[in-house]
């Protein structure tokens, strides 16, 4: 068999990872592809000290590396999604597989990479894309191809649940963990893709894509961050048997699908409340299957790589069968997505915490519970927290049980409302993944 050849676009932490993983297994790696993997050429316009690149031929133009004849599968490792964007189309204008590790990249514009892919007959392969090492997309899309997915809730963003973690663990405030995820590299200088849940927002259209067979394009996401989380909820819903997990739910339901990101406290009894620190994991509820849970690392240099290579040995093994053989990027082929209706946050129904300041007074419980069961939600529990001696108000917990959300957005603006309750309500979803 002749060997395949590769050319390696951006030599960051991702890159530089996949450079190495290449040349340190290249024997067992070409055994598994079944043909000798070679690197013809890397795209970076720098050196990386983490990385030795002697002996390879490194260009600073990656669109070099798109177009080079000799190059079978072009590896997209430079992120964003303007120049990224360009550099696969032109791979693919110049009849090249490709290889990407970028979410941002898939879920704003796999629809038109993965036609034009289809068109030409190319492989397209992304398992790097979500959770990092975790083999997340061929287990949904290969393992579970039997399966009708009811739910998949996940993990998928190793800085968030790092500063969650060490909130629940030592009761810090989210500004002061930031800081220290910062130093030690967890979170970009700029956390806003992270902290404000864009790349879990990303990773999550990319996964629900796949377990429903829908359109990318179509998914409009409901997206919160976990920039307003308080230390005092993560400790009042540990109390009440919770962790707060910062996750990404899609869910099929009669209606449609639910698919939404954000701070969302799960018992502490299921699996995924363990899941601290920079891991990541994603649990599926299958109707074949059950329950069963990815877990691993979902970022960093040689975890990432390991998914990249996965897919270059994918590709390198497979590119010569018949295209119609071919697994097909999202599971079925571009023209058999279907667009399902994707719910408003309004429409989804879910239990709630709730926590507000009352005046600790006679009646004040009573004209709140009064307010819920006008709104016909019916509450769980409900504790009352009592502050210093000189405060005159007290800390409210409620748990609702599973309600509309429009019903609780009702409930919360009349409770906001009473001159008994200072500033707002602050609440958060609760899903019991059973
Ligand atoms: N890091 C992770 O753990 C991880 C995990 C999963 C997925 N990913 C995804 O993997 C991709 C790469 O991430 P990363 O962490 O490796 O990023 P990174 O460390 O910032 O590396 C990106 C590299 O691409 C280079 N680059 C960007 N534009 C270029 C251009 N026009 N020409 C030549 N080189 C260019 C940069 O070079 P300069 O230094 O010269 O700018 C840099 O070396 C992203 O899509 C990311 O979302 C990363």
């Amino acid at each position: 068999m002749r060997p395949v050849h590769v050319g390696i676009c951006g030599l960051g932490t991702v890159g530089s990872g996949t450079v190495n993983l290449l040349q340190r297994n290249s024997a067992l790696i070409s055994s598994r592809a079944n043909c000798d993997i070679t690197i013809t050429q890397i795209g970076a316009r720098r050196d990386n000290p983490n990385c030795d690149t002697a002996g390879l031929p490194v260009v600073a133009d990656i669109f070099a590396v798109a177009k080079n004849p000799e190059i079978d599968i072009v590896v997209e490792l430079i992120g964003g999604t303007t120049v990224a964007r360009d550099l696969v189309m032109t791979a693919l204008e110049h009849g090249k597989h490709v290889v990407t590790a970028n979410k941002a990249l898939i879920a704003e514009h796999g629809m038109e990479i993965f036609a034009y892919a289809e068109s030409r007959n190319l492989i397209v392969a992304f398992e790097a894309a979500v959770a990092g090492g975790i083999p997340i997309i061929k287990g949904l899309r290969e393992g579970l191809s039997g399966n009708r997915i009811n739910w998949l809730a996940g993990i998928i963003n190793g800085t968030t649940n790092f500063i969650l973690s060490e909130m629940a663990g030592k009761g810090r405030e989210f500004s002061d963990v930031l800081k220290e995820a910062q130093a030690k590299g967890y979170a970009e200088a700029d956390p806003t893709f992270d902290v404000e849940g864009i790349d879990a927002a990303h990773k999550l259209v990319i996964l629900a894509s796949l377990a429903f067979a829908i359109p990318l394009d179509t998914i409009n996401i409901f997206t919160d961050g976990i920039t307003k989380l308080q230390p005092q909820d993560v400790s009042y819903a540990s109390e009440l048997g919770y962790a707060v997990k910062h996750l990404g739910i899609a869910r099929q339901t009669a209606e449609g699908v639910e698919v939404r990101v954000h701070p969302t406290l799960v018992p502490k009894s299921c699996l995924i409340a363990d899941v601290d620190g920079v891991l990541n994991a994603v649990m599926i509820s299958a109707d074949a299957v059950g329950k069963t849970m990815f877990y691993g690392p979902g970022a960093g240099s040689a975890p990432t790589a390991s998914s990249v290579v996965a897919d270059i040995v994918d590709v390198a093994r497979t590119m010569n069968n018949a295209p119609e053989s071919w697994v097909p990027a999202l599971g079925v082929n571009v023209n058999n997505l279907k667009k399902l209706p994707v719910l408003d946050i309004q429409d989804i129904e879910t239990s709630f915490y709730m926590r507000f300041s009352a005046l600790d007074k006679p009646g004040v419980l009573s004209s709140i519970t009064k307010i819920m069961a006008d709104a016909s939600i019916s509450i769980e529990a409900i504790i009352q927290r009592e502050q210093p001696a000189t405060e005159e108000y007290v800390n409210v917990i409620i748990l609702t049980s599973v309600t509309r959300e429009s019903a609780l957005d009702e409930a919360v603006a009349r409770i906001e409302a009473l001159a008994t309750v200072r500033d707002s309500v602050n609440f958060i979803r609760v899903e019991h993944l059973d």
